[in-house]
């Protein structure tokens, strides 16, 4: 019952107690205009309907269970080492100069010097040049970046194309700016007699093709894929670019890990591809390009008529981000740009040093009797679990997904933690994660190896 319809109860309440004193009358009217109150005060504490359905993320439960049950941690993405020192350098810096306007709110659209050296760097990337004013902006993380893409982008009962498995945050960002999200997965392709790669899970043209239509708004891509570390190539991505050309739609490019990438593999930037530059919307962090997740730094660039709906997202929800933090990120582009095709590089170093990590980890997956695929990008790896199934009680658990079940009880039971890949899929698809669990192998070697002796000891355990 609403606000108005209580009000006229309370006011036949006073009319009638004061002309007939129907005691009777009167006292039913007060029970209901009491409850009609109760109801109003419930609303006042509830989510509001349009965020409902919302899920607790599956980042929320599994930090909660790794400070419960301090398991081995790879599960979350980020480094347990330091970043490199002119990283942090750059950041002392920047915190500790005179210029008192280092700690005061900068440009809300981004800081000066670092859309500057982001114009710099992507311009040289994508041969064209981007201004630094109209057709950059930062952001808090590039979580901040999708959300403002997202929201200014999205009409109600838009449809937005979400290749799948995701980063879970683009199924809520799409239903809260009331789109509507339509998934089509990368399937895994028959492989025998080797270990899969993240080139062997592919999107299927047709079904691809008939997700679009007049509806489309905007696909959302990701390459390198978390949690896959799938590249996409410039047939797949020139395929997507097709269609949303043919169907006018915009390309969001989520390219976090763009650096993350193995040879031979290459990372194509959508926005590079005959056509798309106009109707691409690129996305990037500093948090996975300088092994700072805990800064928090995203970017976007696109066109300026693009780019003027993220700033009006942006400029009335976080208005400016955080001086410092830009400075630093602007001092550490500044260096690398004037090294990018050189070996000091650390963009050149970063899959360098990640490669052996991975080839570690594929070992560990493959000793403990898993099946890994084996990333092109990125620094995830999905395991297909399922050969040890019969050996384990999952019983205890009680998720609707078997992979949650599997990373709880292997949490649990034997102090590793790793993440369930149905939280990456829509509901209509979950069963396709479920046989998987992903890791994340940017963690110190004797990390590694701890792992992996977890996992020896576990398996020598069993009958
Ligand atoms: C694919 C993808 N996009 C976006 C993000 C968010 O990045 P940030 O930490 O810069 O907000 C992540 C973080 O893990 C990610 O994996």
């Amino acid at each position: 019952m609403n606000i108005y319809i209580t009000k006229q109860l309370s006011t036949s309440i006073y009319r009638i107690s004061n002309s007939t004193l129907n005691q009777s009358i009167v006292s039913n009217l007060r029970a209901i205009s009491t409850s009609a109150a109760m109801s109003n005060k419930n609303r006042t504490f509830e989510l509001p309907s349009r965020y409902k359905g919302t899920k607790e993320s599956v980042w929320t439960e599994y930090i909660q269970m790794a400070l419960d049950y301090k398991p081995l941690n790879l599960g979350q993405g980020f480094p347990d080492y330091p970043p490199p020192k002119y990283i942090m350098d750059a950041l002392a810096k920047a915190s500790n100069q005179s210029d008192y306007m280092l700690h005061q709110y900068t440009r809300g659209f981004g800081h000066p010097r670092l859309v500057a050296a982001i114009a710099k760097l992507y311009s040289k990337l994508i041969g064209r040049e981007i201004n630094a004013k109209t057709e950059v902006i930062t952001t808090i993380g590039a979580y901040e970046a999708l959300f403002s893409t997202i929201m200014g982008h999205t009409e109600v009962g838009d449809e937005v194309i979400i290749i799948e498995p995701f980063y879970d945050c683009y199924e809520p960002m799409v239903r809260y700016a009331g789109g509507i999200p339509k998934f089509v997965p990368l399937r895994l392709k028959e492989v025998s007699g080797r270990l899969p790669t993240s080139a062997d899970w592919v999107l299927d043209k047709d079904e691809l093709e008939s997700a679009f239509n007049e509806k489309t708004k905007s696909i959302i891509i990701n390459t390198p894929n978390n949690p896959l570390g799938k590249v996409f190539t410039e047939a797949e991505l020139t395929h997507i670019a097709n269609l949303c050309k043919k169907w006018n739609a915009l390309c969001i490019s989520d390219e976090v890990y763009e650096w993350i990438v193995y040879k031979p593999n290459k990372h194509i930037r959508i926005a590079t591809l005959p056509g798309m530059w106009e109707r691409t919307i690129t996305i990037g962090s500093a948090g996975k390009t300088f092994n700072v997740t805990g800064w928090k730094m995203g970017w976007a660039y696109c066109p300026a008529n693009l780019m003027k709906n993220l700033q009006m997202i942006h400029q009335n929800t976080v208005y400016t981000g955080v001086t410092p933090i830009q400075e630093a990120t602007a001092i550490g582009f500044e260096i690398e740009v004037e090294r990018l095709d050189s070996d000091e590089c650390f963009f050149n170093q970063l899959p360098k040093e990640l490669e052996s990590k991975r080839d570690y980890m594929a070992n560990m997956l493959v000793n403990a009797g898993m099946k890994p695929t084996i990333p092109e990008g990125g620094y995830f790896m999905l395991a297909d679990w399922t050969p040890l199934e019969s050996k384990i009680d999952l019983s205890g658990e009680k998720d609707m997904q078997k992979d949650y079940k599997f990373t709880k009880w292997m949490t649990k039971s034997i102090g590793l933690q790793g993440i369930p890949p149905s939280a990456f899929y829509g509901e209509s698809h979950k069963n396709l994660g479920e046989n998987f669990v992903r890791y994340c192998f940017i963690k110190k070697d004797e990390n590694l190896q701890k792992a992996n002796d977890i996992l020896l000891k576990w398996k020598s355990s069993l009958k």
